[in-house]
């Protein structure tokens, strides 16, 4: 079995970490979409085109299945997809719903439009620029730390929060440090518990990986990120 996943930038190693992890698939393709980095402040038909033709591309390159490592195209383009190709495709949707203290619900711009009504216990960021921020500098987090930290103030006595954006993993310590007292959701065991569940049984130790880029190709930085999230 060979899946392809799929995200603008290093987001969707989280994904892919879990996929491994679980062992879902013996092969995996990994598209780095850093062309149409940040997704997350392109509008619907845009990113709809853009996982189209990155689903095109992960199954002509022998994707059987495909994931979104990303939650902006999962909410904006997987009904969209899933009637235009062949290989099923599963993706990450955020859940409000699962919140119930006081609780900050972090998206990029985009993925907000699409979430389902929030309740009045839960505040939502979408700071625009942070999956850019990250994507350029992790593992370094000084740019990050700088960006976030003003916007991360006033939510201290959050007791939960959701991280609706892959980017956004890589600044759980900077999160954690401002909102001490929450717990941390982000979707991404679920999806991988879920895919494994659904694709037929692979007992690979170890899978290959093929990493595709659309913008400036760095197969080092990816394999060691990869490399640190697999510990
Ligand atoms: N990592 C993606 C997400 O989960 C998109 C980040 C971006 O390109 O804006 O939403």
């Amino acid at each position: 079995m060979t899946v392809g996943v799929m995200d603008s930038g290093i987001g969707g190693l989280n994904v892919l970490a879990a996929l491994i992890k679980n062992r879902v698939a013996d092969r995996y393709i990994y598209l780095s979409d850093g062309a149409n980095l940040p997704y997350g402040n392109k509008g619907g038909g845009a990113l709809k085109e853009i996982a189209l033709a990155g689903c095109r591309d992960l199954a002509e390159r022998g994707a059987n299945a495909i994931v979104f490592g990303c939650n902006t195209l999962s909410v904006s383009a997987l009904d969209y997809v899933r009637k235009r190709v062949v290989p099923p495709v599963f993706g990450l949707v955020p859940r409000p719903d699962l919140l119930c203290g006081r609780a900050l619900m972090m998206t990029t711009p985009t993925t907000a439009l699409y979430l389902p009504k929030i309740e009045k216990n839960v505040s939502l960021l979408t700071p625009a620029e942070l999956a850019s921020v990250i994507d350029g500098e992790y593992p370094k987090s000084e740019a990050t730390r700088a960006y976030l930290s003003p916007l991360l103030l006033p939510y201290g006595d959050c007791e939960e929060a959701y991280l609706g954006c892959t980017h956004y993993l890589y600044a759980t310590e900077v999160i954690k440090r401002f909102l001490p007292h929450a717990k941390i959701y982000d979707g991404v065991e679920h999806l991988a518990a879920l895919v494994r569940a659904v694709l037929p049984p692979s007992e690979s130790k170890n899978p290959s990986i093929e990493m595709v880029f659309t913008g400036k190709k760095q197969v080092e930085r990816y394999l060691s990120v990869l490399s640190s999230l697999l510990k």
